[in-house]
């Protein structure tokens, strides 16, 4: 049942328990007064009756005495007096009377249970009976009254429950009419549509509700956001990366097959004319271009893949790295430490902190001039890696256009649950520092993550 019913089923229940026991306590009430007045009403009129009674022994004329004892009771609401004879009427009312009687049903006369009663009074003279003075109560205008209350009462309240209801019930749907919209905003969301925002001003109760929701969907669109960035990268990386393997194989490896292909028809002309004395410059030349070949291959594939990460692990994949810079680059002093127990720390943990070296290193050595570039692998006591490399070149400078290095090292990191930083360092140049969760604790938060899923 939807919520709205629901609270105006309650405030309808509300309603009518509370006329149920109103009434219950009013008809209770009602009892208990008609019953007083009826017995008080009772009492007066026989103290009255007592007295004239009393009183007619001297009187001269007795009968009018009672005619105007009778006539002292006319419109009593209460109590109807009359004279009978000796030997007349027995019974002036029946005891229960229930006739319908100005509107008021019978079953709530039955309710209020206050029968008539009826009084018999001797008058005596001079020891004769002289007749009998009956008096009986009539509670019925008592009830009438009580039913004229009561029926006024429930009147007012169907008034006001038939005027409440309907403005509760508009009320609760304007107070609901937010959640609709919020709602709303978030089936558009669920559909992929992170830009939306609730933007409407709503009770104090929502608000944390919908400030809440702005802050996910703002952060999912900022993720979202991230995420094609990162594709598109991807893409272009891949892109350059297959064109300069194009150009490779097209300005190196075309050029020296051909060249190969050159020599071994010569060898094979010149060994065909009997003049092998010539053979031994033409092999040479083949094996060259052969051994060319193969540092080129080697070095694409170095490209593609870390050569010797798996085989050989991190200390000697990174050493290689640093064989290669100082080739080019003897002068620069190139500190590198590998602590105990930081030689293999597991795939994808190793490729990781290879790619930052290799970036920092490159950075280092195309952004500046440094004198030195000292790269460190160690682990704190959370075991966690911490890759540290830093030179002493100029550092960054105030506003850096960050290219794909340094954003694509945050991510790799950020990917893997660790968190990277870059700072100028005090004496001059730049320190890249990465935390990477231990191999350990990676696996404990995978298998959080899954049991939350
Ligand atoms: N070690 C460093 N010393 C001085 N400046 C640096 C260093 N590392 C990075 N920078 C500065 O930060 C910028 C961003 O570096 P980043 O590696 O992101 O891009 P890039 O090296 O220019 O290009 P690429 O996308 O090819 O890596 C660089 O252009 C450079 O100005
Ligand atoms: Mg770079």
């Amino acid at each position: 049942m939807p919520l709205r019913f629901r609270l105006i089923v309650l405030v309808g229940a509300a309603l009518l328990a509370g006329l149920v026991l109103g009434c219950a306590a009013t008809l209770i009430n009602a009892s208990r007064s008609v019953q007083n007045e009826m017995r008080s009403a009772l009492l007066v009129a026989e103290q009255t009756v007592d007295d004239v009674v009393s009183q007619i022994g001297g009187s001269r004329n007795p009968q009018r005495d009672l005619a105007d004892l009778v006539a002292s009771f006319k419109g009593n609401r209460h109590l109807r007096v009359s004279v009978i004879d000796n030997g007349a009427a027995e019974q002036v009312n029946p005891v229960n009377d229930h006739r319908p009687f100005g509107g008021v049903p019978r079953w709530f006369i039955r309710l209020i249970g206050v029968a008539p009663e009826t009084h018999r009074i001797p008058v005596m003279l001079s020891g004769q009976p002289l007749g009998t003075v009956v008096i009986e109560t009539e509670p019925r205008n008592e009830i009438l009254e009580v039913w004229n209350e009561l029926s006024a009462g429930l009147v007012v309240l169907v008034i006001f429950a038939a005027a409440t209801i309907p403005l509760i019930y508009l009320s609760i749907g304007r107070a609901l009419r937010p959640l609709d919209r919020l709602a709303a905003a978030m089936e558009q969301f669920g559909e992929g549509d992170f830009a939306i925002r609730v933007g409407d001003r709503l009770a104090p109760e929502l608000i944390r509700l919908r400030d809440s929701f702005n802050r996910m969907a703002a952060r999912l669109d900022a993720a979202d956001a991230d995420n094609r960035r990162l594709h598109e990268q991807l893409l272009t990386l891949q892109e350059e990366e297959r064109g300069d393997i194009a150009r490779d194989l097209h300005d190196e490896v075309g050029p020296f097959l051909f060249a190969m292909n050159v020599d071994i028809a010569n060898a094979a002309r010149l060994l065909k004319e009997g003049r092998a004395a010539e053979l031994p410059s033409h092999i040479q030349s083949a094996a060259e271009a052969a051994r060319h070949l193969q540092r080129l291959v080697r070095g694409m594939l170095g490209r593609l893949r870390p050569i010797g990460l798996a085989e050989f692990g991190l200390g000697e994949a990174v050493g290689r790295l640093v064989e290669f810079w100082r080739r080019r680059y003897p002068k620069v002093e190139y500190r590198v430490r590998i602590a105990p127990g930081c030689e293999n720390l597991g795939e994808p943990t190793d490729t990781v902190v290879y790619r930052i070296v290799q970036e920092c290193l490159s950075n280092a050595l195309r952004h500046g001039k440094p004198s030195f570039i000292a790269i460190s692998v160690d682990r704190d006591a959370d075991g966690d890696a911490i890759v540290d490399v830093a030179d002493d070149g100029p550092g960054l400078r105030d506003e850096p256009a960050l290219g794909y290095g340094l954003i694509g090292m945050r991510e790799r990191v950020t990917a893997m649950g660790g968190r990277l930083i870059f700072a100028n360092r005090a004496a001059g140049g730049l320190s890249v520092r990465a935390w990477l969760p231990s191999p350990a604790a990676t696996v404990a938060e995978q298998a959080r993550a899954e049991a939350v899923r």
